[in-house]
């Protein structure tokens, strides 16, 4: 994998978009994004991150839809030098999926989109280099105009064995709501799927949505209807997470939905 100097890459760049997030800083030059990790990282976490780096960088993969590192980004230290971030492709008028869920007006465009993920969701959980997404929320997908979609934040996943950054709000709440420890495996990967689809359709947490306000929602989502059963399971707060399937299993034939799901209503 080839190495940049972040002095060069980053004082010759005319970064035309700088986004902070809470843990790197996102620059933007050209088809390009830099990443640059926090200062605080410590050598531990750096050295890890950076073997995640070169890992994702060989992934050879058929599937579209994986952001995957280019370049390294290194810092000259005395004789050493330091792993820092790396680049990346821009991925051009792109929202978060959190923002498009948020802004939808159509349920059976965004239910094929969810779909869509979901494979390649599938995709990443059988490539050979052992990927587990683990912080897998809305916001670490992004959806173009065409609506393709595109997992980002990959080098904080769970990859060959080493341990995942952080993980989802959502699904670290229904842990603790059960006093059951964090488990990080693909079913954990469904489930945070499944957790942010229902949120994006109650807008909070599912023990806080009844029973009737479900039933009467799968009347113009048809996709409630066939989650009506996990819902249920869900909800009981039992200390074990039951199997999620991955959400195309659940959807099906999303065009086949009923016509009154076309407006978001709530
Ligand atoms: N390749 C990319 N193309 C376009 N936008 C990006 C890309 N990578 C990151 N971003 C933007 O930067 C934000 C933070 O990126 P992310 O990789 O999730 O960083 P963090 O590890 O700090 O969460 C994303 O939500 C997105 O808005
Ligand atoms: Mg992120």
């Amino acid at each position: 994998m080839r190495e940049i100097c972040s002095d060069d890459a980053l004082s010759r760049a005319k970064f035309m978009d700088v986004e902070i997030s809470s843990e790197s800083n996102i620059f933007v030059k050209k088809n390009l994004v830099y990443k640059i990790f926090k200062d605080d990282l410590g050598k531990k976490a750096r050295d890890r991150k950076e073997r995640k780096v070169e890992i994702l960088s060989g992934i050879k993969t058929k599937t579209k839809g994986l952001v995957l590192p280019i370049d390294k980004i290194v810092v000259p230290s005395g004789d050493r030098r330091i792993f820092v971030g790396y680049t990346m492709p821009f991925i051009r008028n792109s929202q978060t999926l959190f923002d498009y869920a948020v802004r939808r007006n159509n349920n059976i465009e965004y239910l094929a989109l969810l779909s869509r993920i979901s494979k390649t969701l599938r995709a990443i959980h059988n490539l050979p280099e052992d990927i587990v997404i683990g912080d897998l929320n809305f916001f670490n997908i992004l959806v173009d105009k065409s609506l393709h979609h595109y997992f980002i934040d990959l080098d904080g996943a769970m990859i060959s064995g080493m341990e995942n950054d952080r993980v989802p709000s959502l699904t670290a709440r229904y842990f603790a709501t059960r006093r059951i420890p964090y488990c990080v495996n693909v079913n954990t990967d469904r489930l945070t799927m499944l957790l942010y689809f229902y949120n994006s359709i109650f807008a909070r947490d599912i023990h806080e949505v009844k029973r009737y306000e479900y039933d009467k929602r799968s009347e113009q989502i048809k996709a409630l209807k066939d989650l009506k059963n996990l819902f249920r399971e869900l909800k009981r707060g039992d200390r074990k997470v039951p199997h999620i399937p991955y959400l195309d299993e659940v959807f099906g034939n999303v065009n086949s939905y009923s016509k009154l799901s076309l407006k978001r209503k709530y």
